[in-house]
């Protein structure tokens, strides 16, 4: 493992990424972290960028015990000048303007040979710099190992000790051969192994979850047939099998026959225990007539929960009379991802409180005190494309793996005003319908999100020679890698066509049909 000390930079979540690329584990924990208190040893630390300079009352620093763990380490941009401060306050200064854009780096040659983190690649390459303050001189016991435009110490190296430092951010795309130079420090100077496969962190995953858990211990889980439930689901069922209790909750807002299918996918085909209980008609009826946005989620979040409750209390009962079971859960599971960890572990600066992140609304706050539930979270460190990679090696389903994000809140942020069960089905018919022609046009995984919506507005429209009145349906698809900004898909024109046509014959009660090109920002992916 190369573990990475964040500095509170917006770039240091990609160092993780890149090294698990070249299949090296790596970890990301607050710059604060005491090095006393790790749970592993690492073979490199990385220190990354960040915001402050160093001389700034409350700025932070590393725990000194990092240079007693004899591993090589490598400071990035503000974590080279930590590197220097430590050995000299002189060593840095404030810069007269900020760097910000390429640079051209050249590697230098002592003896012929160029340093081990520049071994293999080209000379002279572009790199990405972003810094404010820089090194006013050579800390002592360090050499330059390359240059660049603006700077004698764009990369410097301990003559005898293994400790590195970079002007520039070898961890984005725009320097060249930065995943190159990121190997060549885990690989060539701090000895990683590149066999991290998602086969092996399955198996890790399953033997540390059966030790978390215990010979008779019992996890609960909610989940809703999304890619992060269902893997983590799936995991649960093969480390401890129907000591794993699944609840789904139909709300009435899922999507056409959706609870069914889920029902298939995660209890027949991947033989999960698992509960439906179906709460449509309760959910609706409280629905009636709530047209504000906020109010409709707080009232479905509120519920889910209320039912969720309810469930746990009847399995817990029933395991408490089955003699097979040790009777009481211990444990909620929960599908949280890394990026929602990296948002609460980063370094937000001296007085800033860490966010605690919370996944499915309020809900672990309640079941974890309340109720003294212990969270186990075994996705908590993958990306979202790593849990795909997991989900196929545990065998679930390309379609399944690969499917869109869709909100708790489900259809009912997807009708513009009050929800009634005419407009849910409604959307649903016109969604499956758009759902199903992007499949058959091959386009799906090139698209991040996609859904139908339900504009109650009644628009005028000629049908059999006869005037009508319907609703409106609006397309939204859109592309984005993190769902924080995003574009609205360019849809062939005669995809689009083909399910307006579909759309305004098969589903009744509509007569027209648009496609939202609005981009994030301003929009947001949802409509409401
Ligand atoms: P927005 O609409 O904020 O959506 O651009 C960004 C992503 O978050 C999803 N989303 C939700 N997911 N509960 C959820 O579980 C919600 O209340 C909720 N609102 C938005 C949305 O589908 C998109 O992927």
């Amino acid at each position: 493992t190369i573990l990475v000390l964040d500095f509170g930079s917006q770039y240091t979540h990609l160092i993780t990424r890149r090294l698990r690329e070249l299949n090296i584990f790596s970890e990301m924990l607050p710059c604060t972290q005491k090095i006393a208190e790790l749970k592993f040893k690492p073979k490199g630390i990385i220190l990354s960028g960040g915001p402050y300079s160093v001389y700034e009352e409350g700025s932070p620093h590393v725990d000194p015990a990092v240079f007693d763990l004899n591993v090589p380490i490598l400071g990035i941009c503000y974590g080279m000048q930590e590197l220097a401060y430590r050995i000299g306050t002189d060593n840095v200064i404030a810069g007269t303007h900020r760097e910000y854009g390429h640079s051209n780096l050249k590697a230098q040659s002592v003896n012929g040979h160029v340093d081990r983190l520049f071994e293999g690649l080209e000379d002279s390459m572009r790199v990405w710099m972003s810094h404010g303050d820089k090194l006013a001189k050579l800390p002592e016991g360090f050499h330059t190992v390359a240059t660049s435009d603006n700077s004698e110490y764009a990369a410097i190296a301990h003559g005898e000790k293994l400790i590195y430092g970079l002007q520039f951010h070898p961890e984005v795309t725009h320097t060249q051969n930065g995943t190159a130079l990121l190997k060549n420090f885990a690989v060539g100077i701090c000895h990683c192994n590149q066999n991290w496969t998602m086969e092996r962190f399955m198996e890790e995953k399953i033997a540390d979850i059966r030790r978390t858990v215990g010979e008779k211990g019992q996890v609960l889980a909610a989940v809703s047939g999304g890619v992060d439930s269902t893997v983590a689901a799936k995991l649960m069922k093969e480390a401890i099998g129907d000591r794993f209790w699944a609840v789904l909750v139909n709300n009435g807002v899922m999507r056409l026959n959706e609870c069914e299918q889920v029902q298939r996918d995660l209890s027949e085909a991947l033989g999960i225990n698992l509960t439906v209980i179906d709460g449509a008609k309760e959910f609706l009826d409280g629905l009636k007539g709530v047209e504000d946005p906020e109010k409709k989620r707080k009232f479905i979040g509120g519920k889910f929960i209320d039912f969720f409750e309810a469930e746990a209390i009847k399995i817990e009962e029933a395991a408490a009379k089955d003699p097979n079971r040790a009777g009481k859960i211990e444990f909620f599971m929960q599908g949280t991802l890394y990026p929602d960890v990296i948002e609460s572990l980063s370094f937000k600066g001296p007085s800033a409180t860490i966010k605690t992140h919370h996944n499915v609304g309020g809900l672990p706050a309640r079941m974890t005190n309340g109720q003294g539930l212990k969270l186990i979270e075994p996705l908590r460190s993958l990306y979202k494309d790593e849990v795909r990679a997991l989900g196929r090696a545990l065998g679930i389903r390309e379609e399944l793996v690969m499917r869109h994000p869709f909100p708790g809140p489900g259809i009912a942020v997807r009708i513009l005003g009050e929800v009634t069960e005419e407009k849910v089905n409604i959307a649903r018919q016109a969604d499956h319908i758009f759902i199903s022609e992007i499949r058959k046009a091959g386009l799906y995984d090139q698209i991040s999100q996609a859904y139908a919506a339900v504009d109650p507005s009644r628009a005028v429209g000629v049908m059999g020679d006869k005037r009508v009145y319907g609703y409106i349906i609006i397309l939204r698809a859109v592309t984005t890698t993190d769902y924080m900004t995003a574009e609205a898909f360019n849809f062939p024109w005669d995809v689009l066509q083909r399910i307006m046509n579909r759309i305004v014959n098969e589903v009744h009660g509509v007569c027209r049909v648009v496609y939202d090109i609005t981009s994030k920002p301003p929009g947001t992916i949802e409509m409401e």
